[in-house]
């Protein structure tokens, strides 16, 4: 029997690994480490890390390129943002890694799948409706629904009395999720709404109250779509996050503190940061005002509406999905053009913008005399557009109601 684990490198997944050989037949456990940005504290020495805890192969997997082209880039094109405000970071991230994992088992001909997430989040089901969609006939292991662990004062006991070595500490304030779009924070003091995050909880942005005084203006140019230079400085695209991600950060730019609803049916207080995400988000927006029409615009709200919940839910591998994706990306096909963004105190305004493609006018939009629009033709259009008013005025009026 083999089994593929998702490992972190971090405590409870170094658990896992002696866990599953006690508890499925003396297994073979195969570590998988995604990186998708997280950073190299979290990926220095990991393969050592994984043998050292007994593993017997460990796969790290850069999803790098992949994260931004094939997955950030298009749901950007949605417009998908979680209850007005989260910007999927974590959700976003799990579809690559799942799918990577499930590739990893399928190479080294694995029975089994296991993954860390506790049996109380939104991440197990997105892991496991990704590894439904792809290979259903892998077997599932999710020992955090299955072990009667609690604590990390449990985990560290249990890797002690078996002799592996562990770097982790004891406590361990905030359940964080960091990729190269955004990290997470989640848990500590974190869980009484009532309470503001301390200024430890932050690690990508500078608080807003200490971010320079004077503002700064960072253009960024699209090609349908896809963002192709900012500060007209063309670079691989994941030079251009980290560019974005570096001065928004400076600024306090793309924090977020909410209260969500989770898929498994509870709310929770999460912490975000997105900086860069946050100014790419504003900037394709900014763009899309000057070149989609009213009901083209009215349907890529509604799109990146449905489409935040398929993310949030892990439902990358669907038809719904795939359709969705579609529609966003024929509407991404006209935005061209350049945006300029002002940073400041936390805040990231869309202050300038052109297009190729613009359809406004400045032309068609003053009150001076012009060509395509005759003002007489407005009575008649109100008259008909608000018939459905007078008629039913008019109705109540013949029943005496008021
Ligand atoms: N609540 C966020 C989400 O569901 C963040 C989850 C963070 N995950 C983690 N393993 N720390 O997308
Ligand atoms: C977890 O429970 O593993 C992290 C939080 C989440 O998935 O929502």
């Amino acid at each position: 029997k083999k089994v593929v684990l998702a490992y972190s490198g971090g405590l409870d997944t170094s658990a896992i690994i002696p866990w599953l050989k006690e508890n499925y037949d003396d297994c073979e456990v195969i570590a998988f480490c995604a990186d998708v940005g997280q950073g190299e504290v979290e990926l220095e020495g990991i393969k050592e890390k994984a043998m050292a805890s007994g593993a017997s192969e460990c796969h790290v997997v850069d999803l790098k390129q992949e994260f931004i082209a094939n997955y950030i880039f298009p749901s950007i094109k949605t417009g998908a943002v979680y209850e007005g405000q989260y910007l999927l970071g974590t959700s976003l991230a799990r579809p690559i890694i799942a799918k990577a994992h499930v590739e990893v088992a399928l190479k080294v001909g694995a029975d089994a799948v296991c993954h860390g997430c506790t049996g109380k989040g939104n991440d197990q089901v997105r892991f496991e409706s990704c590894f439904a969609a792809l290979a259903p006939h892998l077997t599932i292991i999710a020992p955090w629904r299955e072990w009667d662990m609690v604590s990390r004062q449990d985990l560290l006991k249990y890797l002690a009395t078996r002799d592996i070595p562990c770097s982790a500490s004891l406590t361990k304030i905030y359940s964080r999720d960091a990729n190269l779009w955004h990290i997470s924070h989640e848990g500590g003091e974190l869980e009484d709404p009532w309470c503001e995050p301390s200024k430890a909880v932050w690690t990508m942005t500078t608080a807003p109250e200490n971010a320079p005084n004077t503002s700064e203006k960072i253009q960024l140019s699209f090609i349908k779509g896809e963002l192709i230079a900012v500060d007209n400085q063309q670079l691989p695209a994941n030079k251009l996050l980290d560019y974005l991600n570096t001065k928004a950060g400076q600024h306090g730019v793309g924090r977020v503190d909410i209260v969500e609803n989770r898929l498994v049916g509870m709310k929770s207080r999460g912490c975000y940061e997105t900086p860069g995400g946050t100014v790419l988000m504003a900037a394709y927006k900014g763009l899309e005002s000057l070149i989609l029409d009213k009901e083209s615009l009215k349907f890529r709200e509604s799109v990146g509406l449905e489409f935040s919940h398929v993310l949030y839910d892990g439902r990358w591998f669907t038809p719904l999905s795939k359709a969705l994706l579609a529609a966003a990306a024929s509407f991404a096909e006209k935005i061209t053009g350049e945006v300029v963004v002002k940073l400041y105190k936390g805040q990231a305004t869309v202050i300038q913008r052109s297009s190729p493609n613009s359809l406004y006018s400045e032309e068609f939009a003053t009150f001076g005399a012009d060509d395509v629009y005759d003002q007489k033709h407005a009575e008649g259009f109100i008259r008909l557009f608000s018939l459905p008013s007078r008629i039913e005025a008019l109705q109540k009026n013949q029943l005496g109601e008021q």
